[in-house]
């Protein structure tokens, strides 16, 4: 095998999603800690988006700020390279979210056993399914009182659309909780209720073994028995194959507090999870082994120093391998760059990096040369896709106070929807600009930057909207018809694309009859 290719297999990129309290941050610290990238229960903290306020958002940004080093953690496990993407957990940055889900191969999913599925959960799933991304879920806090695992499986399947297949199965829950069974690699782990224990393993034949009834009592290892006789006749063998095309979801019991059932998790992942896999652009497919470097940006953090106006991109590699002071084109301006001081993301450490391989992540230092979804080759001219935008759920005129900083606001805006903070429409009707975002902070968060970083002032303007969607038709009469009679109610993006501005619920089920001709679509990508 060449140096690519052994360095491509090993690797395996991927995100943690949940909704918020279901312990993201603990699994992840817990990754963390069998990774040897910490050493120490409560070093990921820093980077959690409490659950502030909305109000104390200058909390949050600050602990923006600190979360560069932690938004992508780097790390080795056995001869795996491991790259975890974090993503934000308050819900008004879903949509760096969504786009840091085009940066990975796979996806852990957290779900409270006593909660069940949850909003958010259901909102991440629908962006994994619709570029088929393989899920795992771990369903956690098993040393709580929750629901009973069939009806969680149940839900699972249901709710999140997707089949489901334990390769895991607990022993009780809550305060009688008693361990785990490991379907995978036919094996019994008792809980042992303790922060800095891992847990003890049983050697067991299989499931007829007599030291399961040594080890659980004979209740519960007739009932485990039982149970798992239920799985086998109910669910069919695991297939590694259904679950890499985003068809199947094996799932995990465990508790990550209590670092139990996360080595069995980070165990079977590494061993099924894809490689990085090949990416889609425009022009062609391109396979991660190609020797040329191709890469794009999916996510840019502005530094929160205004006085240097400084961010970082950050760049998955897709192809070849990225070397330091290289030669890179930047397609959307067709210039050639080289990075001088590129940063991989290592055990929670931003380090000067010579090269990466793909699935790696790349933190270029930039002063507003990028662009989310911009792409770098080593000379090809490709774009990548799939770096959608979803319709925003709140809107808001933006309008100028301080007439002589006009040039310095278009700027702001401009860089700031660069960054993808938000989305920009310009109403048609009536010439002015509109933000559409998926939260109340972000409001804020442009406010303040736009004052902080360009010297602006702006106000906000309240405009009730339901939703902005993206409209097109095979029928260009049929499109101009529909443009005359919304002409109140019509945008463009920012790439001049048309947008429909729905005020309500009902009147966009109106449209959607009125005029079948039209598509409406609610992700930029169609
Ligand atoms: P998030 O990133 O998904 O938002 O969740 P996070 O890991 O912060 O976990 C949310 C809360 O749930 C935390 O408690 C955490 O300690 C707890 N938790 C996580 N895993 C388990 C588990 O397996 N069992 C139990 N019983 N609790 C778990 P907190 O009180 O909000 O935070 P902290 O003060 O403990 O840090």
């Amino acid at each position: 095998m060449s140096i690519l290719t052994d360095e491509i297999s090993r690797r395996r990129t991927f995100a943690i999603i949940s909704h918020p309290d279901a312990g993201k941050t603990t699994l992840t610290e817990k990754l963390l800690l069998f990774g040897g990238a910490i050493h120490v229960a409560g070093a990921v903290k820093s980077n959690k988006i409490k659950k502030t306020a909305t109000s104390d958002w200058m909390e949050i940004e600050k602990q923006r700020g600190i979360s560069v080093a932690t938004s992508v953690m780097g790390f080795n496990y056995g001869d795996y390279k491991i790259n975890i993407l974090d993503t934000p957990g308050h819900q008004d940055f879903a949509e760096d979210t969504y786009r840091t889900l085009t940066a990975v191969d796979s996806v852990i999913i957290v779900v409270d056993v006593a909660k069940g599925v949850e909003q958010q959960t259901r909102k991440l799933m629908e962006v994994c399914r619709m570029r088929n991304t393989p899920v795992i879920i771990f369903v956690n806090k098993l040393d709580r009182e929750g629901r009973d695992p069939f009806e969680i499986l149940d839900e699972l399947e249901a709710e999140l659309k997707i089949g489901v297949r334990p390769l895991s199965w607990p022993i009780n829950i809550g305060a009688k909780f008693k361990g785990v069974y490991n379907i995978f690699e036919h094996s019994l782990d008792l809980f042992t209720p303790n922060k800095q224990r891992v847990s003890e393993r049983v050697e067991i034949d299989n499931v007829d073994d007599p030291r399961i009834d040594e080890a659980v009592g004979e209740a519960d290892a007739a009932k485990l028995r039982e149970d798992l006789e239920l799985i086998e006749g109910v669910y069919p063998e695991f297939d590694p194959a259904e679950y890499l095309e985003g068809k199947l979801a094996p799932v995990f019991f465990g508790s990550a507090l209590n670092t139990f059932g996360v080595k069995e998790l980070l165990d079977c992942f590494v061993q099924i999870a894809p490689a990085p896999k090949p990416v889609k652009a425009e022009e062609r497919i391109i396979n991660p082994e190609e020797e040329p470097f191709t890469g794009f940006v999916f996510k840019i953090h502005a530094n929160m120093d205004p006085n240097h106006r400084s961010c970082i991109a950050f760049v998955k590699v897709c192809s070849g391998k990225f070397e330091r002071n290289a030669n890179y084109k930047h397609v959307r301006s067709g210039k050639f760059m080289r990075f001088a001081s590129p940063t991989a993301f290592m055990a929670q450490k931003k380090s000067i990096v010579d090269e990466a391989y793909p699935g790696d992540i790349v933190g270029i230092p930039d002063t507003g040369n990028f662009k989310i979804g911009d792409t770098l080759t080593s000379g090809e001219s490709l774009h990548f896709k799939g770096l959608p935008s979803f319709s925003p759920e709140m809107f808001k005129y933006i309008e100028n106070t301080d007439p002589m900083k006009s040039k310095q606001l278009e700027k702001g805006i401009q860089q700031l929807m660069d960054e993808g903070v938000a989305q920009l429409f310009v109403n048609q009707f009536n010439g002015r600009k509109l933000i559409g975002t998926v939260g109340q902070l972000q409001f804020e968060v442009i406010q303040y930057r736009l004052l902080h970083e360009y010297g602006a002032q702006c106000r906000w303007e309240p405009i009730s909207l339901y939703k902005a969607c993206w409209i097109e038709s095979d029928d260009a009469a049929a499109l101009e018809a529909f443009k005359k009679r919304k002409h109140q109610f019509m945008a463009v993006d920012r790439d001049g694309r048309d947008v429909f501005l729905a005020d309500s619920g009902y009147v966009l089920q109106m449209a959607q009859t009125d005029f079948p001709k039209i598509r409406f679509h609610f992700s930029s990508e169609y």
